[in-house]
């Protein structure tokens, strides 16, 4: 399944993720790891795929992560050839989406009039559980200072968690996707956030993925990677404009 999943697991992260499906496994009566992930394998696993998902994938995110990359959508959208053009952006591999709602709360910052008639933001993940936080969202209030002051007024309060606002909401797509999987749909999207999301795949995985993700990027389109994703070979159908942030050419 990991194979499925296209995640490799580091060496140092072996043994916890081990250790931790162990712990899944005795919760059903299983005692090796063997026996769990025959389990898994099987018809009668089919139920536990969720759980292996959340057990060997890493969610942690944040608000406003990396923010470099907000400053290069914000330039993005306020081009003027995209001022008639239906946006589509997609934060792909969006664990809780906290990234999601970032670039969504960009886009209502820098085009204060824009309507979910006008512009659809897809959040994907291949984690369930954490697409299911997208759809219904909740954060503890402690994480509000992540995001820009002046952007809170597009937020919710209840009591010691928040919420994006109805606008805001109205935007946002969650959808379960594994990126190992065909892309149930064309683009082109004007904006493509892929982050901290390719580095667990093997170098030959990231690079189909990446030809895919550029494939239904929109011609002038931004693609932003994670931290440690800088590609060391750029595709000639990409320009590096900024800090693990390419534009495709065209
Ligand atoms: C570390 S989080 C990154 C979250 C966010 N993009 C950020 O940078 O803050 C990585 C996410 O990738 C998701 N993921 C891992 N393998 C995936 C796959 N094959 N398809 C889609 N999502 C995957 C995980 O479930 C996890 O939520």
């Amino acid at each position: 399944m990991s194979h499925e999943l296209g995640i490799v697991l580091r060496p140092h992260k072996q043994a916890t993720v081990a250790a931790r499906l162990m712990r899944r496994g005795e919760l059903l009566g299983l005692t090796t790891l063997n026996d769990y992930l025959e389990h898994l394998e099987s018809p009668a696993g089919s139920g536990e795929r969720g759980k292996f998902i959340e057990t060997v994938t890493t969610n942690m995110t944040s608000f406003y992560r990396e923010p470099h990359h907000f400053d290069l959508l914000a330039d993005h959208l306020r081009q003027d050839r995209l001022r008639d053009t239906p946006l589509r952006l997609w934060s792909a591999g969006s664990a809780n989406g906290a990234e999601a709602w970032s670039m969504g709360l960009t886009a209502l910052d820098t085009l204060p009039t824009i309507r979910s008639t006008a512009m659809r933001l897809l959040a994907t993940d291949v984690d369930r559980a954490q697409v299911a936080m997208v759809a219904r969202p909740s954060y503890p209030l402690g994480q509000i200072g992540q995001i820009p002051a002046h952007l809170h007024r597009h937020l919710e309060r209840d009591h010691a968690m928040f919420r994006p606002g109805a606008a805001l909401r109205a935007l946002v797509r969650p959808r379960c996707l594994n990126l190992m999987d065909p892309f149930p749909f064309k683009g082109p999207f004007q904006v493509i956030f892929c982050r901290n999301t390719l580095m667990y795949f093997s170098p030959a995985t990231k690079e189909g993925v990446l030809h895919r993700l550029i494939e239904v990027l929109d011609d002038g389109g931004l693609l932003c990677l994670g931290h440690s994703e800088a590609l060391m070979t750029v595709p000639r159908a990409l320009k590096a404009i900024g800090t693990t942030a390419y534009r495709k050419r065209g």
